[in-house]
Parts: structure tokens; sequence; C-alpha cells
């Protein structure tokens, strides 16, 4: 398996257990890992720090377009550099979370960091490695050729309690609107609640952890042995 080029690629909303799922996948299959969230996210994070106003939408698009982005494409490892600088420890922040959509919903930054995933993808494929990537838009429109392509959803109000759990502390009904707010926002660009042609969804409301993962490896196992 180690030796074929096989991109796995999952969308989904937010709390649905992609990321974990994606990671887990990715740690066993001795694959590559790409959260193209967390390229968002490092933008986000890059043009505070340069004092770009988000809604300058021109403005916000010229900049991340000469950002250059340093994911680590170790399932283990969350380190992302962007411009050099290692902004791991603030993309998760809930002042990045609230208002990372406005980033992601640029049309012109969207387009150059799709370009930037897809080279970090192929390259990863072309060095012999499988390759997890996850996100939004990757079944539809940064890799729609990819071998295996699936939604992980999950009902909201799972989505909401496992949300929770990852930001404890935070405010429940807070929490709840931001989050259902990003998604709409995010959904107004990416189709990632129903599947294009070809795509899978796993809906993991009543499953594990382990069950999601071993419906992804499923889905995995059935590519290898019907390509
Ligand atoms: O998955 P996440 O919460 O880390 O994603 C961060 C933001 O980026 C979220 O608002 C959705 C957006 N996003 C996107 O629009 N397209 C992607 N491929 C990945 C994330």
């Amino acid at each position: 398996l180690e030796s074929q080029p096989l991109a796995i690629v999952l969308d989904g909303p937010a709390g649905s257990g992609k990321s974990t799922v994606a990671k887990e996948v990715a740690d066993f299959l001795g694959a590559q890992y790409l959260d193209t969230g967390a390229m968002y996210r490092a933008a986000t994070v890059r043009l505070l720090e340069l004092g770009v106003e988000l809604s300058d939408q021109p403005l916000v698009a010229q900049q991340v377009a000469e950002m250059v982005f340093s994911p680590s494409t170790n399932p283990l490892s969350e380190q992302i550099l962007v411009d050099g600088t290692d902004v791991s420890g603030q993309i998760r922040l809930p002042e990045i979370s609230e208002v990372v959509s406005k980033v992601a919903t640029n049309l012109s930054v969207r387009a150059t960091l799709v370009e930037k995933q897809r080279a970090i993808i192929d390259q990863a494929v072309a060095s012999g490695f499988p390759v997890v990537a996850e996100g939004r838009d990757l079944t539809t429109v940064v890799a729609p050729h990819a071998q295996v392509r699936a939604i992980i959803t999950a009902s909201e109000e799972v989505r909401l309690a496992r949300r929770g759990k990852q930001i404890p502390g935070q405010d429940a009904a807070k929490l709840a609107d931001q989050v259902l707010r990003r998604d709409r926002d995010d959904a107004t660009v990416s189709n990632f609640t129903s599947p294009a042609d070809g795509v899978v969804v796993v809906d993991t409301t009543d499953l594990t952890l382990e069950e999601s993962v071993e419906s992804v490896l499923a889905l995995v196992a059935n590519w290898v042995n019907t390509p």
C-alpha cells in the first residue's frame, strides 16, 4: 500500500470528527496528512499580525498570495509555519475561529490556497506515500480525482457536543452560535454537506471514533481491492 499513489480526502462541517479521523487514518496507513483548515487559520493569524483589515478583500487576497505556508505533513504533529514563523499555538484560539470564515469566504484567497494545497498533495503522492487531506472542498475542488473521497458528518447535536469537549470552559450557547454561523458562512463557498458524484457519506453520529476510523479504512480497502 505504501508504494501506491493514493490520496484520501475528507470533507465535513465543524465538529464532525473529520480531523481526528483523518489523523488516525493517516497514522494507521503510514500516510502523510494535510489539514487545509489549518492553512486558512494560519493565514488569518498572519493577516491580523500584519494589521490587515479582514474585510478588505483585495488586500487580504494579495497578502495571502505572498505568504509561504509550511504545514507539517506528519499526522502526529500539528505544526504549521507561515512566512517562517510557527503559528501552531495561535491557530485554534477562539478569536481566530471567530473570524477565519472572513478569510475562507474570500474567493481569491481560496484560489490561492487551493493551488498551494494541490501542490502539497501532489508532492506527497509523488514521494511515494499515501496522503490523507481534509477540509471543506477537497472532494469537489482541491482533489476531485482522489482515489478515496468521503464526507464525514454527524448530527448538529453531536457536533456541538464534540466541539464543547475540545474547548472546555467556553459558554455552550456562544460556542453553538459560533460553530453554526461558521458552518453557514463556509457552506456559501463550499459544498461539504451533500456528496458530489462518487463521494461516500460517513455519518459518525452513532459511531465511536474507532468505528469512524474503521469506516474510512474500509473505503480504502475497497479501493485497494477494486481500484
Ligand atoms: O476545519 P477548520 O475549522 O480548522 O477550518 C477553518 C476554517 O477554514 C473554517 O471556517 C472553514 C474553512 N475551510 C475552508 O473553507 N476550506 C477548507 N478546505 C478548509 C477549511
